[in-house]
């Protein structure tokens, strides 16, 4: 197979993770016969340094040509102070948006070889976690009318969605759950907001074609708590942008670590998905070989099964990852109070060598 993939590094740690995921891919074509065309697109922060703004008209545009896009992560402290239209951040949504990637599909998993970065006690967290968070990406509050007032004392962001916005995720929120435990948990505010009661309409509507999945309905403060008192009852979680921002973090701390979450943004799949790490820019570790590239190297699985239907080349990645995992190695953020005892076994390593460990045991 051959594809063209656009690379999207971005800011702070970004390059870093994304230079091994690409050596990760490059390893993957080569064992399994395809190739591989890049593209670069420079968006973020370094696209405000480099054209004045987050993301040039014509950066998009490499993007929508390429079959899949690949992000590091974007924004710091450099560009905090800009005004909302000109920072960084709205790359992201300018890309997302653009795309129309309008689902995000956030896996919760916990590594069973990072059980003690998980901050949960063992009876809640039993035999392991996996929860799929498939979270809105292009419309509520995000991309709602907003404003603020000439003298800059008020100020709105607006909450709205429609029907057709709502049912493509709750729709895809039943289809995965058709292939796992057959559980859907829609998280909205329907005891205030009038767009989460329409989200529940819509999903008694939907859920008349899934019988056989047991759709149930979350307050995001319970939500929020439940995740933490008994993470298990959740299978497949559907939910609005926000909610859903909100939730995979700390979803992700739960399974131990941010720098192993990987997600990926789609559409309906006539145009190419965006992937990313879950995890930020962490512009104080960047460049400096820290960063845990595995989110990113996941990441690549998913744009894999995805966006190429290459299931077992995902699954060839996933693998490796776990391998390397079992063998001990890691990177400080997942080393967690072993650190010690990592570094004394010499298996304590940046973002490079972790790379090449990925490649390696791909190869094995
Ligand atoms: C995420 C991030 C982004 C979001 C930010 C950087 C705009 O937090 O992907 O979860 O809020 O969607
Ligand atoms: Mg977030």
């Amino acid at each position: 197979m051959e594809k063209t993939i656009a690379l999207i590094p971005g800011d702070g740690i970004g390059p870093d993770v994304v230079a091994e995921a690409v050596n990760v891919l490059d390893a993957v074509a080569k064992k399994f016969g395809h190739k591989w065309n890049y593209t670069n697109v420079v968006a973020g922060g370094a696209a405000i340094d480099k054209f004045g703004k987050p993301l040039p008209e014509e950066q998009l545009e490499i993007c929508l040509k390429s079959d899949a896009a690949l992000l590091g992560a974007v924004g710091g402290p450099k560009w905090d102070n800009l005004a909302s239209e000109l920072r960084p951040e709205k790359a992201l949504l300018g890309l997302r948006g653009g795309m129309k990637v309008f689902a995000n599909l956030r896996p919760a998993v916990m590594w069973k070889q990072l059980k003690d970065a998980c901050p949960l006690k063992d009876e809640i967290v039993g035999d392991g976690l996996d929860i799929l968070i498939v979270r809105e990406l292009t419309g509520g509050i995000y991309f709602g009318e907003r404003g603020t007032s000439a003298d800059g004392n008020t100020a709105w962001d607006t909450e709205k969605y429609t029907r057709p916005e709502i049912e493509r995720i709750v729709r895809m929120g039943f289809e995965y759950a058709m292939s796992r435990q057959k559980r859907l948990c829609v998280v909205d505010k329907a005891n205030i907001l009038n767009s989460s009661q329409l989200w529940r309409r819509v999903a008694e509507d939907v859920k008349k074609d899934y019988p056989e999945v047991a759709l149930s309905y979350l307050y995001i403060d319970n939500a929020s708590m439940q995740l933490v008192r008994n993470p298990r009852q959740f299978d497949v979680i559907a939910t609005s942008n926000m909610f859903g921002d909100i939730m995979s973090d700390e979803a992700s701390q739960i399974t131990g670590s941010i720098g192993m979450l990987a997600s990926a943004s789609i559409g309906d799949g006539t145009g190419p998905g965006l992937y990313e790490p879950i995890h930020g820019s962490a512009p104080d570790i960047a460049g400096k070989d820290l960063a845990n590239p595995l989110a990113t190297i996941l990441s690549a699985a998913m744009l894999l099964r995805y966006s190429f239907k290459l299931e077992d080349e995902a699954k060839a990645i996933e693998n490796a990852v776990s391998a390397v995992l079992d063998d001990g190695w890691r990177t400080g953020d997942i080393a967690g109070s072993h650190i010690d005892e990592v570094k004394a076994a010499g298996k304590l390593v940046g973002t490079k060598k972790m790379g090449q460990l990925v490649v390696e045991y791909l190869n094995k």
